[in-house]
């Protein structure tokens, strides 16, 4: 109606969609969620809640961490923070293949932390009742905390991003990533993995993450240019390694979900072994790659790219977009930042570029066709 239109248009202010509002939220949701886990002045994670020592992080054995979506990449980002910071043996599974797969657990010793926006995805909510039944301890990031995974978590780890009213997950996305960074640092310190200094800088990190995403989201019409051309293209493929890796899966799901634009996302290492037979003219690649330890192995990739004549968009730092000079056809740049909070810093243009790449193909942004904000039915 007339009425819900006006007080749709309300809630949106300035913004033309949700998704967009949503994206330029990321500096104060991400923030707060990084508030609730940390504490500034003495330099240290806490996780925040009751019962937030209800799981001895010594004791664990084994991390199984179960979501869909959006919400299975950020625990795909969190798998290394996990592993490097706490030493933990992980296990990352999509929900629907978790629950029918009788997986084997580790049930002593063993956690499993599923992650979910809404709190009501089925095949979420199902795992976590199957890892119930088997005894295993749970723990839960969720962003409503009303939701059925909260109530039935043993620990509730919340995201405080608000309500998300976009399809596309985005500021709920990086809200995750702040919560399990944190829990992973958490977790890293009660193993003795990580140093009280190695502490101190993480955490730092995490908090300077706010102001970095402001600098970021000043690339929007830079991006909103170069989405011009990619709006063009039918495939998009994403590539990058380690924890942006995921970000580069996240990227194509971003783009699929909303401007329909068939994309790939894949680790560059595997460039190689398929997706190069793809690269055409007609075919943006974008490459996630910051500046850190395995830049080079990503230039070299970006170059095979390239001498297919690919259309490659690099999504870097300075240092990257020096390394790389002229190779790249375009070339976003972001603030130089710890390597540790990259993942979440870089999640940023890639939401962008999706949403203009929607925007510029006229597509439902906020409400893609055959998709729901949550799947609460198998
Ligand atoms: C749907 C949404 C996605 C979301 C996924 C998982 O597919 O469209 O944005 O990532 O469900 O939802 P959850 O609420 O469990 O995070």
């Amino acid at each position: 109606s007339i009425v819900q239109g006006a007080g749709a248009a309300a809630e949106k202010g300035n913004y033309r969609h949700f998704m967009q509002k949503e994206i330029f939220e990321q500096p104060d949701s991400t923030g707060r969620t990084i508030g609730a886990y940390t504490n500034i002045l003495r330099q240290t994670v806490e996780l925040p809640g009751e019962g937030a020592d209800a799981i001895d992080w010594s004791e664990v054995k084994y991390l199984y961490m179960i979501a869909c979506g959006t919400a299975h990449f950020a625990t795909r980002v969190a798998e290394y923070w996990f592993e490097q910071c706490a030493g933990l043996p992980v296990k990352t599974d999509i929900a629907s293949e978790f629950r029918y797969r009788e997986p084997a657990l580790a049930k002593e010793g063993g956690l499993a932390l599923f992650v979910s926006q809404s709190g009501e995805t089925a095949d979420t909510l199902a795992a976590l009742r199957y890892c119930k039944e088997q005894g295993l301890k749970t723990a839960a990031v969720v962003n409503v905390p009303t939701s059925s995974i909260a109530r039935e978590a043993d620990l509730v780890l919340p995201t405080l991003a608000g309500p998300e009213i976009g399809v596309a997950s985005t500021k709920a996305f990086t809200a995750q990533l702040a919560a399990l960074a944190a829990v992973a640092i958490s977790a890293g310190r009660a193993r003795e993995q990580i140093s009280r200094d190695a502490e101190i800088r993480l955490v730092r990190a995490l908090t300077e993450l706010p102001r970095l995403m402001s600098t970021t989201l000043q690339l929007d019409e830079r991006i909103a240019e170069l989405s011009r051309d990619i709006a063009k293209a039918s495939d998009v493929i994403y590539l990058g390694r380690g924890v942006h890796y995921p970000i580069a899966l996240e990227g194509a799901l971003k783009l699929k979900e909303v401007s329909y634009i068939h994309a790939e996302g894949y680790a560059s290492g595997e460039l190689k072994h398929g997706p190069i037979a793809l690269i055409d003219e007609e075919t943006p690649v974008v490459f996630v790659a910051p500046f850190d330890g395995l830049f080079d192995k990503s230039l070299s990739n970006l170059q095979e790219v390239a001498a297919r004549r690919g259309e490659v968009v690099l999504i870097s730092d300075a240092a990257g977009v020096r390394a790389a000079g002229e190779t790249p056809a375009s070339r976003i740049e972001l603030p130089d930042c710890d390597p540790f909070i990259a993942p979440i810093l870089y999640s940023l243009p890639i939401q962008m570029l999706a949403y203009h790449v929607a925007v510029e193909k006229g597509t439902d942004v906020d409400q893609p066709r055959n998709l729901a904000k949550s799947v609460t039915v198998e």
